[in-house]
């Protein structure tokens, strides 16, 4: 009986295709993942996982939305969406910006034309967080924008069509972190947009992720509290930030 050899080409066969199978079923776990949306909960997209995007949305996997984070490479994302578990996906930026109801961009500020161009399509109508800070030393050329036109009107342009909020910018990611969901007075952070439904869904979002927002005005306002502004780098209450703001309480 010489029948041995094709048994194994037909087991060999059998075991790639299985193979095959399981990594394309990883594959469409990785990036396609947490496709419901539980009552109540935003469908987000995270464009820049690193410190600040890690960090508020895990706050967001924490309260229950389901989230992809995404990265030029977005297998390094593995053990992030691991940890956060089953709500937790990663994908590619396009994904990201495909899969997201509301979108967070968190990359460094030089990046924005680049992905406002790239994902025109999918971001086009789209609430979007943007915690960007413009610093000239990594950014360049567009940090002299921001300060001459305000970031508000500066990212607007750069992430043309989106309903865009700027939100979670004044802070290190590490006093997010320690401080999300504190007792009482809660931590504030400072957001500002034009589009108001766009406002109302991402100052739900701050308070999902534990902090309290603290509507500044539009966003012409989000001067306010860009880098060197008077509410940036205020680690205080909402009725704090409001007096250094010289907000109504
Ligand atoms: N760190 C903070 O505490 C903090 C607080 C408030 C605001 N911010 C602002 O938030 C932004 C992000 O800061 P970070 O500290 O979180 O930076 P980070 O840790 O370096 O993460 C930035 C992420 O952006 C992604 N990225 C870079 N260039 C990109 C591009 N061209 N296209 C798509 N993705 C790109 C990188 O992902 P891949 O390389 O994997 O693609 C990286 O993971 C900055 O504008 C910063 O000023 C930071």
């Amino acid at each position: 009986m010489t029948r041995p050899v094709p048994s194994v080409r037909f087991d060999r066969r059998r075991l790639l295709v299985t193979m095959a199978g399981a990594w394309l079923a990883g594959v469409f776990t990785i990036a396609g993942r947490a496709q419901s949306t539980a009552p109540g909960k935003s469908k987000i997209g995270v464009i820049g996982s690193g410190r600040i995007g890690g960090t508020i949305g895990g706050l967001w996997v924490k309260a229950g939305h389901p989230v992809m984070f995404s990265s030029r490479h977005p297998d390094e994302l593995k053990s992030l969406v691991a940890e956060l578990g089953p709500l937790a996906s990663a994908g590619t930026v396009a994904q990201a910006a495909a899969f997201g109801d509301v979108l967070f961009v968190a990359v460094p500020y030089g990046a924005l034309p680049q992905i406002g161009r790239e994902n025109a399509a999918a971001i086009k109508g789209k609430v979007m967080l943007d915690a960007c800070n413009a610093v000239a030393s990594r950014d360049g050329a567009i940090a002299d924008e921001v300060e001459h036109d305000g970031i508000g009107a500066t990212s607007q342009k750069y992430l043309a069509g989106t309903r865009l909020v700027r939100a979670f910018n004044t802070m290190s990611y590490a006093i997010f972190q320690r401080e999300a969901h504190r007792a009482d007075p809660k931590l504030a952070v400072p957001i500002a947009g034009d589009d108001a439904d766009a406002v109302a869904i991402a100052a739900g979002l701050v308070r999902d992720a534990g902090i309290d927002p603290v509507v500044v005005g539009k966003l012409a306002d989000a001067r306010r509290f860009q880098r060197g502004g008077p509410g940036y780098g205020q680690s205080v209450s909402a009725a704090e930030l409001k007096q250094k703001l010289s907000l109504t309480p």
